[in-house]
């Protein structure tokens, strides 16, 4: 969430219960809100933004799996002050084991406002050793998974001080939608997907993604590496999803993309996030 003060928990649940209509019990002093909030006072969703790294060619790391670092400093502050302003930060279980990141925000002053950290791992395969699960004091940790919270595993990981969070199976896979409105319900209303190309497309696959922040390299990996978005079986151009409100910056020698993801019916008229 950006843009001033964030609202307590109890409000957003009003703006919630009443569905939506923030105009009418919105106190005068209360901060106007912003685009993530109208979502979720509407759908008691979070909104979504996909965030990527990427060289010219799309890819998101080379065919090793190697990605540091793809984007230069510049794009990388960006990327924690993106981090400050979001609730929650989501990456895939290949991502956590390949890169083993921490996921925490590194900018002078703003230390504490690291979100709420989300790692995919439908069967809890992912090594204690990484450190999302240090035993150190960390910022407030997820994992959402298939396996049920009586499993030996997800119990060693609740004694590391890791929340597990049981939820349904998509395809064999955690069910994005259910993990949303498990966010909202913990009433938090921005969340920050940092992939890999499998999560981005499960993302964009279910149509839950509301916005896209690309950091382009101007840097070619080719076709062998990674790719920031894989099969979507877009059956001709005209099906393609489609984006609006296309922006782009210069962000050191990157630029930035940034787009709503298409209709923008929860986003009408919001510009992307400024990061
Ligand atoms: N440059 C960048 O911006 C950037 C950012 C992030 C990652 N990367 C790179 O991306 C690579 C990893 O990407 P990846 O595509 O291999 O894997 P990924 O997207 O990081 O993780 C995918 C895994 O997450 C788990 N998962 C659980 N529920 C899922 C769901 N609903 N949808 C999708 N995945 C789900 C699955 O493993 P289980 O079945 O075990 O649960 C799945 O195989 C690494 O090389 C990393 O360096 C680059």
């Amino acid at each position: 969430m950006r843009n001033g003060k964030k609202p307590r928990a109890s409000q957003l649940k009003r703006w919630h219960a009443a569905g939506g209509k923030i105009a009418a019990i919105r106190p005068a002093a209360d901060p106007e809100p912003s685009r993530a909030l109208l979502k979720y006072a509407r759908t008691g969703l979070p909104w979504v933004t996909l965030k990527g790294a990427i060289s010219l060619d799309g890819r998101i790391a080379t065919a090793t799996g190697a990605s540091r670092w793809i984007t230069g400093a510049a794009s990388r502050r960006c990327t924690h002050r993106l981090r400050s302003q979001v609730d929650a930060i989501l990456v895939g279980a290949n991502t956590a084991r390949n890169d083993d990141p921490r996921l925490t925000v590194r900018l002078a002053g703003k230390q504490k406002k690291s979100p709420v950290r989300i790692i995919l791992d439908s069967h809890l395969r992912l090594p204690w050793t990484l450190r999302l699960f240090s035993r150190r004091k960390k910022p407030r940790t997820v994992v959402a998974t298939l396996e049920a919270l009586e499993s030996r595993k997800a119990r060693a990981l609740i004694g590391r001080g890791v929340e597990v969070w049981s939820i349904g199976s998509r395809r064999g896979r955690v069910d994005l939608e259910k993990l949303l409105r498990r966010l909202g319900e913990e009433g938090l209303t921005h969340l920050l997907v940092e992939g890999g190309s499998e999560v981005n497309t499960a993302f964009l696959r279910a149509r839950l993604a509301d916005e896209l922040v690309l950091f382009v390299a101007p840097k070619l990996i080719g076709s062998d590496g990674i790719p920031w978005v894989r099969g979507l079986s877009v059956p001709s151009v005209a099906r393609a999803l489609r984006l609006s409100h296309l922006s782009s910056e210069r962000c050191g020698d990157d630029l930035v993309l940034r787009a709503l993801f298409a209709p923008p019916s929860l986003a009408r008229g919001a510009p992307p996030t400024q990061v």
